[in-house]
């Protein structure tokens, strides 16, 4: 009997193109596609078993092995240094790591300088690179708002469209990295169900192939 795949979704837009690619790869799950408040979706047909995760959740769990695969951007990556096997880049989710500020931000040069940011370790590499003095200010959301209420200097952040910055009187002064979505495998999982993650890794790149 061949092993059950299990696959971890990133939840949100990017976890919907994600299973459209997978979808067109040959790995469809109608349930998916009216989910209600469910999280997990099976196609037992072709054994693969899907999770809608918290995007930043994703590498956890395949990490530990909870699932075998998952789709992940490659910020998450770079921020937690997860112990896993990044397969393939998918070409989806493109965005930058940026730094940005206020329209008349200057560089404090000789102070602290304060940035707030959903990425600390991120933030911190870049800054060490720089041999810039930074005080990280962490949150979770909404970072926009730090430096217009006087919070942080500038923030570190994901820029997509722009628009976010832009509604804010925002801009970008320094690109960090280009982000894009990757798909991973847990250590075992690639070793143990090989020929299962090496079937799912050939259609999704053939798949993004076709649609060049
Ligand atoms: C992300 C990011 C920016 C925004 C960028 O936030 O943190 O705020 O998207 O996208 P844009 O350049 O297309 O405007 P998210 O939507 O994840 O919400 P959050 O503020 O809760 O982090």
């Amino acid at each position: 009997m061949k092993p059950w795949i299990h696959i971890a979704l990133p939840k949100g837009r990017l976890g919907e193109k994600a299973y459209g690619m997978l979808k067109a790869a040959g790995y469809p799950c109608p349930a998916i596609e009216d989910p209600g408040r469910k999280l997990i979706f099976e196609n037992p047909d072709l054994g693969v078993r899907y999770f809608w995760v918290k995007p930043s959740d994703v590498s956890i769990y395949v990490e530990r092995g909870a699932a075998d695969l998952g789709i992940v951007g490659k910020d998450i990556l770079l921020e937690y240094q997860p112990d896993v096997y990044e397969l393939a880049d998918l070409g989806i989710g493109k965005c930058r790591m940026a730094v940005a500020g206020k329209k008349d931000f200057r560089d404090p040069v000789g102070q602290t300088l304060k940035v707030a940011t959903k990425f600390p370790n991120i933030t911190r590499g870049y800054y060490a690179g720089k041999c810039r003095d930074i005080d990280i200010i962490h949150l979770n959301g909404s970072i926009e708002l730090a430096p217009i209420l006087g919070l942080s200097h500038v923030i570190v952040d994901i820029v997509e469209t722009g628009t976010t910055l832009r509604e804010n009187d925002l801009q970008v002064y320094e690109q960090i990295v280009t982000i894009s979505a990757r798909l991973i495998a847990n250590v075992a999982s690639y070793q143990f169900k090989d020929e299962a993650v090496n079937r799912v890794l050939g259609c999704l790149e053939k798949q993004k192939e076709d649609v060049k």
